[in-house]
């Protein structure tokens, strides 16, 4: 291979870029990035939309047009389905159920792969703790043993248990390396800044967890992390990623991150930026051209050795041939099997029941769920008749997603099911009388009225941040008037992040959310409302009273004042003149249409040495009269430590499955590695001493019980 088409395999470009240039033809958007034809017939890979049949073109064009016969990669997002939609991430973290989450994947993996994907950006691991940041909905969540679980989960989905070797496996790329969640404000793209311990202790864990579990790619992330843009970080990518994890895989720049370097003034120019990127072992640039244009002069004044690229290239090939793609460049790719699986039957039951499975039931006063019998249901609101996929739904088209108002009247074809918009899905729109009124006389002639708000998809995702998180005013003034002449309303929240509900929270007897539920929302929807499905899922990230609560998180400090429980009179301690210190609803929260009680937990030991384990027993029972799901989830805390410690941190859960009456035993074994934590010496240790630990069913109830580690 020339250094061009080496360096031209270290290059990704968009599929509408190759599939709009002929070889001796550069036209459109691959001449507008001062590309030449033969650089687009050797680029190693592609990353966007396209069908099967469009692969299929794609690849026996660049063939033809290659001299190395080097077969194009495929890459896309796949983030939560590729054309049968399941909830956005931050939902199925809701369903605190591994196995769901990988069956998601698989089902993913399948529709992509068929439709000639074969590397897919996703899972995306970032640990979130502000609301305001559009990529929440991308993200499992503000716990890092949990997201770490979640990362497992999902690089197992994709990738398969056989090392790729599945016919439906695809790649998987975690990302974004690193601690791209903690932009300043909430606002993307921002800057992140923090001690080498936070780094290590919250933000690293998952990218590392998804490193363990044979991830073939990472993608590195947009943000400076402590003054150095992670596209060009060599102390991330070359010395935690490579050198201390041993990742041998294939490390991929985020889209033009390479040039953002200059933005950020970290590069001079983009050779300044192609010199940094190579140091920092980025083997494939997306969507730039700093290693094609720079790269022979920086190679030629001995500041980069062609070994560099050689070893690039070879993580890139050895990628390919991995996947199979040297004997068959299509791997999967099918028309026929991409017309028979995306979107089939069996694929939208699954995102039905992943869709079930990740809402979670905030607030019930009684009128939930919904009689079978009923006679009339209003369902009002600018979400209550349209498909609900989220910012990031690939192949996914609304108008294949069932609606709300669709779903109930599928499930009750005897029943009155009207439909209002009851105000316009504007963030600001001001509220039409006109549309009011219908929405009123609508509620009033109703037995039920279900009221279908919160965000539009374009609220949240890449770029979509919010300084407020609250219901916009209009829908805030829709759901009073509503709740006002109907009491049997109920509020179906449509959202991508957690909201703040502190000033709605009391104006309606119940409330739940389904994130962004994709295919089978509507379907879900009904099945929960009359109560044939019930509830299970649990938050993984904090809901706030009010947006000033951000950045709110459960694993937080106690701080050198702690406010003592809810006693807002006191003065010098930290707190807020006028809003509580806690979430709304915290980490782990989620209600069920029966009751838990969880019984007294106790332990087998009140001591253990180093080495030693022991066990936490509780009984929980389902004293309600529906089966049901909960999740009892073991914290720990080490109140006395070499460098403070959260107030808890979840080390492990169940999720338990009870019928009217049951009752079950949960156990819980306690080792010592779930002591450990980055000591003030920097060491991963338990120290000895006393700790607290909690089997409870959200991150704020429970009660503690103590042992000691000798
Ligand atoms: C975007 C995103 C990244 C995605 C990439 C390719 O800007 O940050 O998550 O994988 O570009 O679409």
């Amino acid at each position: 291979m020339t250094l061009e088409q080496k360096l031209a395999q270290m290059s990704q470009y968009g599929t509408s870029y190759l599939m709009a240039t002929a070889k001796d033809d550069v036209t459109g958007p691959a001449r507008a990035l001062g590309l030449n034809g033969e650089q687009v017939a050797a680029v190693g890979s592609t990353l966007g939309s396209a069908q099967a049949a469009d692969v299929i073109a794609m690849q026996q064009n660049h063939l033809a047009n290659d001299p190395n016969k080097i077969p194009l990669l495929f890459m896309r997002d796949v983030i939560h389905g590729y054309r049968t939609i399941y909830p956005i991430p931050l939902g199925m973290g809701a369903t605190w159920d591994e196995g769901l989450v990988y069956d998601c994947c698989r089902m993913a993996a399948k529709e992509a792969a068929v439709s000639g994907i074969q590397v897919n950006f996703s899972p995306m691991v970032d640990l979130v703790r502000d609301c305001r940041w559009g990529r929440n909905m991308e993200s499992t969540g503000e716990d890092p043993w949990y997201n770490s679980r979640m990362a497992a989960a999902m690089v197992k989905g994709y990738q398969g248990d056989d090392d790729l070797q599945g016919k439906y496996d695809i790649a998987a790329c975690v990302k974004h390396f690193a601690a791209y969640g903690a932009a300043e404000s909430g606002r993307d793209y921002n800057t992140t800044d923090m001690s080498e311990h936070t780094l290590r202790e919250y933000y690293l864990p998952a990218y590392r967890a998804a490193v363990d579990a044979g991830v073939e790619m990472v993608m590195t992330s947009f943000n400076a992390l402590n003054g150095i843009p992670c596209a060009g970080n060599s102390r991330l990518a070359a010395d935690i990623l490579r050198n201390e994890w041993g990742f041998d895989g294939v490390v991929i720049s985020d889209w033009n991150s390479f040039h953002e370097m200059v933005n950020h003034g970290y590069a001079a120019n983009d050779r300044d930026a192609a010199e940094k990127a190579i140091q920092a072992v980025t083997d494939i640039e997306m969507m730039s051209t700093c290693y094609l244009r720079y790269m022979r002069a920086l190679i030629e004044e001995g500041k980069v050795s062609e070994e560099q690229i050689d070893q690039a290239v070879l993580r890139i090939l050895r990628l390919k041939e991995k996947l199979g793609m040297f004997e068959n460049p299509l791997r999967a790719t099918s028309v026929e099997e991409e017309a028979k699986y995306c979107l089939c039957e069996e694929h939208r039951a699954l995102a039905r029941r992943a869709a079930e499975q990740a809402a979670v039931l905030l607030k019930n006063d009684g009128v939930l769920p919904l009689s079978e019998n009923i006679g009339s249901i209003a369902v009002i609101g600018p979400f209550a008749a349209c498909g609900m996929n989220g910012w990031w739904s690939c192949q996914g088209k609304t108008d294949e997603s069932v609606s709300v108002a669709a779903g109930l009247r599928a499930a009750l074809p005897q029943a009155t099911i009207t439909v209002a918009a009851g105000c316009t899905d504007g963030l600001h729109d001001p509220l039409d009388p006109a549309m009011l009124e219908a929405a009123l006389d609508m509620a009033r002639a109703s037995e039920s009225v279900v009221l279908c708000l919160g965000e539009q998809e374009g609220w949240s995702g890449e770029g979509n941040s919010r300084a407020d998180v609250g219901l916009p005013a209009a829908q805030k003034e829709l759901l009073r008037r509503v709740a006002a002449v109907n009491p049997r309303t109920v509020v179906l929240l449509f959202n991508g992040r957690p909201l703040a509900l502190g000033d709605v929270i009391d104006a309606a007897p119940a409330f739940f959310t389904m994130w962004q539920p994709g295919t089978e929302g509507g379907s879900a929807a009904a099945n929960l409302l009359l109560g044939r499905v019930n509830f299970s899922g649990h938050l993984t990230m904090s809901f706030p009273y009010h947006v000033g609560q951000a950045p709110i998180y459960y694993n937080s400090m106690r701080t050198g004042r702690p406010k003592p429980g809810d006693d807002s009179t006191m003065g010098y301690v930290s707190r807020y003149v006028d809003c509580p210190n806690a979430p709304l609803f915290p980490f782990g929260y989620g209600l069920s249409y029966t009751d838990f009680t969880y019984g007294r937990p106790t332990l087998s030991a009140t001591q253990i040495k180093r080495g030693e384990s022991l066990t936490l027993s509780l009984t929980v029972k389902n004293t309600g009269k529906m089966a049901g799901s909960t999740v009892v989830q073991l914290y720990i805390h080490d109140p006395v430590a070499s460098l403070v410690r959260p107030v808890r941190e979840m080390r492990d859960y169940a999720r338990v499955t009870l019928g009217a009456g049951e009752e079950k035993e949960v156990q819980f074994k306690i080792d010592e590695a779930m002591l450990a934590f980055y000591t003030a010496e920097g060491r991963y240790e338990a120290e000895p001493g006393c700790f607290r630990v909690w089997a409870a069913p959200d991150a704020a109830s429970g009660e503690a019980l103590s042992f000691t580690l000798l």
